[in-house]
């Protein structure tokens, strides 16, 4: 069960406006943080990779949701939306698998990467679906700016 009484970095300018969509970001961003309980209250290793592979299931139910809405309706630039879901997905593989053969320090790494990735694709790729559902031209053409998409923090640096 997700409690969303728990403190997370969560903010309202991510909202996308698709009830659903954001119903599930909101409940990545509260995953994301139980990380950092993990890390403070110094969680059983065994609670710990629950909470990951959780974060990494619910992630994954998540993108095939938008990957559906892309579908249905035809949404045009579906394929860059899809690698970067796939990045998420390949990352989180390969954290859980480093976290189990013992490296307890990928938690802060896995912390901050999945911070920074949520707020940059939300802010960014999930928005420009938003726009196609909602048929907010203006604001998608604003999302594609350069000095917008500058403005974002670079997630390959975590
Ligand atoms: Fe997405
Ligand atoms: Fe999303």
């Amino acid at each position: 069960m997700i409690d969303h009484a728990l403190n997370n970095n969560w903010d309202d300018r991510l909202l996308t406006g698709h009830s659903v969509i954001d119903a599930q970001h909101k409940s990545l961003f509260v995953l994301a943080s139980y990380i950092t309980h993990i890390e403070i209250e110094q969680a059983s290793k065994s609670f710990a990779g629950e909470v990951l592979c959780q974060l990494a299931d619910y992630a994954k139910d998540h993108f095939a949701l938008e990957e559906y809405i892309m579908r249905v309706t035809k949404f045009p630039i579906c394929a860059e939306h899809i690698v970067e879901h796939w990045d998420f997905i390949q990352r989180m593989a390969s954290i859980i698998d480093r976290y189990e053969r013992g490296n307890d320090g990928i938690l802060l790494e896995c912390r901050q990467f999945v911070s920074a990735w949520l707020e940059n694709h939300i802010s960014v790729s999930d928005m420009l679906l938003a726009c196609h559902i909602s048929g907010d031209v203006e604001f998608a053409n604003e999302l594609r700016q350069p000095d917008f998409l500058q403005n974002q923090k670079g997630v390959g640096d975590y």
